[in-house]
């Protein structure tokens, strides 16, 4: 480590967004211009142009863009007509929206066990799931695999057990999109996958946007129904309940932008976690990589034994280094989830990792440094 890393005691940001907006330069403010400039805020033609893009980026065939990942999750939901009676099947160690949409669209989440090395759905507690919610007396409707991290979830175990039990599988990569799985772009997977585009993302906006990839046609057009208050033929045309779930013309202007360097700090990122498991690996449990997998590194997490956590997180806090627990409880022990089914055994690995988690700053800036500064602090912590 060189001798400025060591005494640098500058704060380090979790994410670097304006790192980002650096190395954007006058691209984002002459799109925003255009935008200011011809006026068309809602459903402007930088919002077709960003879904076509967008589709062709991943090798889905329809894009449909909307206002945040929650909604490209629920606009799924509800296209399908998933409601009262269905049980979605979501994971427990995942960010609330995952289930969350389920609820609003009148259905029941029914939580089911990941895999500790992949933080992902366990395709064995899929099954189990499948069976606690006929138990319950509901319909298994959908799964909703999570992306956790970065990292696609293994869909050659998934998809098997979905079509076994007659499941729509809807991808939540709302941390994951721009990974491949075995050769193929999240988005070209699931016969639907959202996104989300919130700024920390690593494909994000400067405000909320979300998207959803699919190959079918059908489907793209009830969602672009759905999105506009289940229009039909026309604005006052109203065929079915939907939702006001557009993207804004200025965010699609950004993303446009943004998706054009998007591969790059892709690679980028996938460097900075090299970097960190090279220097981690000897000290903390580092994130794995499944064969054929590629992360985006939404997160990039280690795992400590139970009760070492909050020390690491203290001695990095002084020395300017955030950190965050993602996620610190999993959702079916939240409140609100509290009532709901859980596959049978319950989802111990999800309440282990809750107990083990701690993630690191990464984002596509983050220069090697700054890195070695974060590797020698949580080196030295874990040592104390
Ligand atoms: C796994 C997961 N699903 C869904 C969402 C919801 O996305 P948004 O915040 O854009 O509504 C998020 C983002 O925070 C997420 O991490």
């Amino acid at each position: 480590m060189n001798q400025r890393a060591r005494l640098d005691p500058a704060p380090i940001p979790f994410i670097d967004v304006a790192a980002q907006r650096r190395r954007l330069g006058h691209a984002v403010d002459e799109a925003i211009a255009r935008v200011l400039g011809h006026c068309q805020f809602i459903l402007g033609p930088e919002v077709r142009t960003f879904e076509t893009e967008l589709a062709a980026f991943c090798g889905a065939r329809h894009a449909v863009s909307c206002a945040s990942g929650t909604d490209a999750l629920l606009m799924v939901l509800m296209a399908k007509g998933i409601g009262p009676g269905d049980a979605v099947i979501c994971p427990s160690f995942t960010f609330t929206a995952t289930a969350e949409v389920v609820v609003l669209a009148g259905a029941t989440p029914v939580f089911a066990d990941v895999e500790a090395e992949s933080f992902n759905l366990d395709a064995e507690s899929l099954r189990r799931a499948c069976a606690a919610a006929r138990a319950a007396g509901l319909r298994p409707k959908a799964v909703i695999p999570v992306d956790l991290f970065g990292q696609p979830a293994d869909y050659d175990r998934i998809m098997p057990v979905a079509a076994a039990e007659e499941l729509f599988v809807l991808d939540d990569a709302a941390q994951g999109f721009g990974a491949n799985y075995k050769n193929r772009r999240l988005g070209a997977l699931a016969p639907a996958t959202a996104t989300s585009f919130f700024p920390a993302k690593p494909l994000g906006c400067y405000g909320d946007g979300g998207a959803i990839l699919t190959d079918d046609e059908e489907l793209a057009q009830v969602m672009r129904s759905v999105r506009v208050h289940g229009e039909g033929r026309d604005k006052y045309d109203c065929v079915r309940i939907g939702l006001n779930g557009r993207l804004d013309t200025i965010q699609a202007a950004v993303l446009i932008e943004k998706l054009k360097i998007f591969p790059e700090e892709i690679a980028a990122r996938e460097r900075v976690a090299r970097r960190y498991s090279a220097g981690l690996a000897d000290v903390a449990i580092v994130p794995k990589l499944a064969p054929g997998v590629t992360s985006v590194w939404a997160q990039y997490t280690i795992r400590l034994a139970p009760g070492r956590r909050d020390a690491l997180a203290a001695a990095l806090k002084a020395q300017g280094i955030p950190t965050g627990i993602y996620y610190p409880t999993p959702l079916h022990r939240q409140e609100p989830y509290q009532h709901f089914p859980i596959a049978e055994g319950g989802a111990p690995v999800s309440e282990r990792l809750a107990e083990e988690v701690i993630s690191l700053p990464i984002h596509a800036y983050l220069d090697e440094a700054t890195q070695e500064r974060i590797i020698a602090a949580v080196r030295r912590a874990l040592a104390a």
